[in-house]
């Protein structure tokens, strides 16, 4: 597929519809991701102390419960942001085809670089488009997933029951985020961790204040229980929730409803 900047088999967003579809917070959460683009691949790994990869490892083999896709099944990944995730659904789905959908130009823009690296063009797309009112048909997708990203999403209810049109009856929805330990002998560290280490080490690195927002976004994400009902209540049921490093990220793996 051409990974051009929207998709080329579905309507693409004009310029005043992609406006008037960004809500001013949205517009916001692009133009921090657009700044720091460039340095976010890096800090990730170092903040997450390299973690992150297993994590999205786990989402990854979350997609497919029987290990396989078709060459038929599409895949989406939303906030796809500098494409990692999406990328690593192309390299273990090798037949499948990958959709990413960001409203951050400047993180597409790094991903599409990647693609092409990888030489993975022809069953890669990246979009630019919001999770609030993502523009593909109902039950396109075979399995749909989010990573880091729906913290960053104003209306989480929205975004979610978006993820859920769009993915077919019985298909996997995935989410992976970040929370805030609370229970277990590592939950003081990570706390400190995630409130005091992470935003100085992400301001120092990228000269930038997104990493203090980071830390205000992870402390205000609802705990694991909370999540999985939110889930629940837009059709989804919930098959577990897996928590990595004593809850300072979760993987919520639920599945359409027919
Ligand atoms: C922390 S990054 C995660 C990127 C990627 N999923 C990953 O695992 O590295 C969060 C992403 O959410 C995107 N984002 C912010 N608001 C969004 C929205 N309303 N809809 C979809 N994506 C959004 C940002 O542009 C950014 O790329």
């Amino acid at each position: 597929m051409n990974p051009s900047p929207t998709d080329a088999s579905t309507p693409p967003l004009s310029g005043s519809q992609n406006q008037s579809a960004l809500s001013p917070d949205l517009d916001g959460g692009a133009a921090m991701f657009d700044r720091i683009a460039k340095r976010y691949d890096r800090l990730n790994r170092i903040i997450s102390l390299g973690m992150d990869r297993s994590w999205r490892r786990s989402l990854v083999e979350s997609l497919a419960p029987s290990g396989a896709l078709g060459a038929a099944d599409e895949v989406l990944d939303v906030a796809t942001g500098t494409a990692d995730v999406a990328l690593r659904i192309a390299k273990r789905y090798p037949d499948a085809r990958v959709v990413g959908l960001d409203p951050s130009s400047g993180m597409l823009e790094v991903g599409r670089q990647k693609i092409e690296q990888a030489g993975l063009k022809q069953r890669m797309n990246l979009v630019v488009g919001d999770a609030q009112g993502m523009p593909f048909e109902d039950n396109r997708f075979v399995a749909s997933c989010i990573a880091f990203g729906i913290r960053n999403v104003p209306d989480r209810i929205r975004g979610l029951a978006e993820m859920t049109r769009v993915t077919r009856c019985e298909g996997i929805v995935s989410i992976l985020e970040l929370g805030e330990p609370r229970h277990g002998l590592l939950a003081p560290f990570a706390r400190l961790h995630v409130r005091h280490v992470v935003p100085r080490i992400g301001s120092w690195i990228s000269g930038d204040e997104a990493y203090a927002y980071l830390s205000r976004s992870v402390a205000d994400f609802p705990p694991p229980d909370d999540f999985a009902q939110l889930m629940e209540s837009v059709g989804l049921s919930i098959e577990r929730v897996t928590p990595f490093a004593a809850g300072a990220a979760n993987l919520y793996v639920g599945r359409k409803r027919s």
